[in-house]
């Protein structure tokens, strides 16, 4: 008697817990997918003129994608194709031209790891438009593969994924940056350590410069290469050398996205900088996500015949892409909940649903970022930490990012000295 009463309370249970899961997954639809990524690993962009590891070291120079950097997108590409073909089942299993848009910044880096995420993404690739001849290369399964288009821009005009365009006012913001209490604070409180960094780096080393040394430290680890004695001392009882230079790192990426700062001269750096670092990015994917649910609602409508076919959209940029979404986003940390900036690979996804029971529509967005060095084994939901919110459909993302918005677009309001 107590067992089968207990048997039933436990199917019960399942039946419960069962009901909305399914009934979700089945019926709510997904309409439309942006992503934002980060390209792979890659060489240092420059380096201090002491160091011994110079640009004729690195195989293709400097800033270019690793092998590394490419297998950590066909990572990223198998992990998008998880959730947005096998799971949900949203796009189609081979590569179809209607269906999805790639755009890269210009450099080739973000180029090639846009080309490595696809074959990720689409491994078979749309096998029946390939050549089929014996010089062309096959997927793993033998099929022949296709090369899927990535579009780009010249760099200094792309004000929607570079958020060092050529842009001014930035330029204006940054010279006030400088001028402010926290940087004067900082550059007199490690005033010693940067005459350190200035003496064996052979540079002029100031809070700005050190993002580079971070980044050359960081990157000639993962190489496994010998780093001078002057980079692993110890600078006091507590930290090295090394790990203070990641310190003030973290610090000055701050500053350079308008965190940490109180207002200057009644400015808000906070608001002012993400504006024209991530603004035009943000109002980008807003845009696409009007535009896919109006035509959502008519078809028919002058502008409607891409969009009604379009499903993904993806941008191929940088740490500094994503970290100045992230400011938009109001978050106050440059890497979504920590600081440094977004590694390698790291990805967000917006997604556009649409509500079974209530037609209306809902955003998310989940960032999936670099994992044990190779992997995306984790999707985070992070909807519900921007700011202004709650998020519950289009126009309350659209009402809250109002103040983030560049008027009347990020080119113009560059021009908008300070
Ligand atoms: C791309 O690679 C070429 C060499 O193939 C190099 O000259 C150029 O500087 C690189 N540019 C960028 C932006 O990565
Ligand atoms: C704030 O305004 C004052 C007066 O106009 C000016 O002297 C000062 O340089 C400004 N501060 C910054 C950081 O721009
Ligand atoms: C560096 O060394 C570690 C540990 O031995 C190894 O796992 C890694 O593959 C090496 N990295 C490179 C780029 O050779
Ligand atoms: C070492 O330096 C760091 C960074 O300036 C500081 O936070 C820490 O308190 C120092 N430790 C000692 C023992 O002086």
């Amino acid at each position: 008697m107590a067992l089968s009463k207990l048997i039933a309370l436990a199917s019960f249970a399942t039946v419960v817990f069962a009901i909305p899961i399914h009934h979700k997954a089945s019926t709510d639809e997904l309409l439309f997918v942006q992503a934002v990524w980060r390209h792979g690993d890659r060489s240092p962009c420059e380096t201090f003129k002491t160091d011994k590891y110079q640009e004729d070291f690195w195989p293709q120079g400097w800033g270019e994608l690793s092998a590394l950097g490419m297998a950590q997108h066909v990572d990223l590409g198998q992990t998008l194709r998880k959730r947005y073909i096998d799971e949900l089942k949203f796009l189609k299993p081979e590569y179809d031209s209607h269906e999805i848009y790639v755009r890269s910044t210009d450099f080739n880096r973000t180029l090639i790891s846009a080309m490595s995420n696809l074959i990720g993404m689409y491994p078979e690739g749309a096998s029946i438009q390939a050549p089929t001849i014996p010089e062309w290369p096959r997927s793993a399964s033998g099929k022949f593969w296709v090369p899927i288009p990535v579009h780009t821009l010249k760099d200094d005009i792309d004000h929607t994924l570079n958020p060092d365009h050529d842009c001014p006012r930035q330029a204006d913001l940054w010279k006030k940056v400088k001028r402010s209490p926290e940087y004067k604070q900082l550059q007199h409180d490690e005033a010693d350590f940067l005459s350190y960094l200035s003496k064996h780096t052979g540079m002029n080393v100031t809070p700005a410069y050190v993002e580079n040394i971070a980044d050359i430290i960081f990157i000639e680890k993962t190489n496994n290469l010998t780093l001078p004695d002057w980079v692993n001392a110890a600078w006091n009882k507590t930290v090295t050398v090394a790990e203070r230079v990641v310190q003030i790192n973290d610090i000055v990426e701050g500053y350079i996205n308008g965190l940490g700062l109180s207002p200057i001269n009644g400015t808000n750096m906070a608001i002012e900088i993400p504006k024209l670092r991530g603004g035009e990015l943000l109002w980008s994917i807003i845009g696409h996500m009007q535009q896919k649910w109006a035509c959502h609602q008519d078809p028919n409508s002058a502008d409607c015949s891409y969009f009604n076919r379009l499903k993904y959209y993806a941008y191929s940029g940088h740490d500094t892409s994503i970290a100045a979404l992230f400011g938009t986003l109001g978050f106050s940390r440059t890497n979504y909940n920590e600081d440094g900036y977004p590694h390698y690979s790291s990805c967000v996804t917006v997604e556009l649903w649409r509500n079974a029971k209530t037609g209306k529509p809902y955003v998310k967005f989940l960032y999936l970022p670099l994992v044990k060095g190779r992997y995306h084994t984790e999707i985070e939901d992070i909807t519900k930490d921007i700011t202004g919110g709650p998020i519950t459909d289009i126009d309350s993302l659209a009402k809250r990012s109002q103040i983030y918005k560049p008027v009347p677009n990020a080119m113009e309001l560059c021009k908008t000295r300070l």
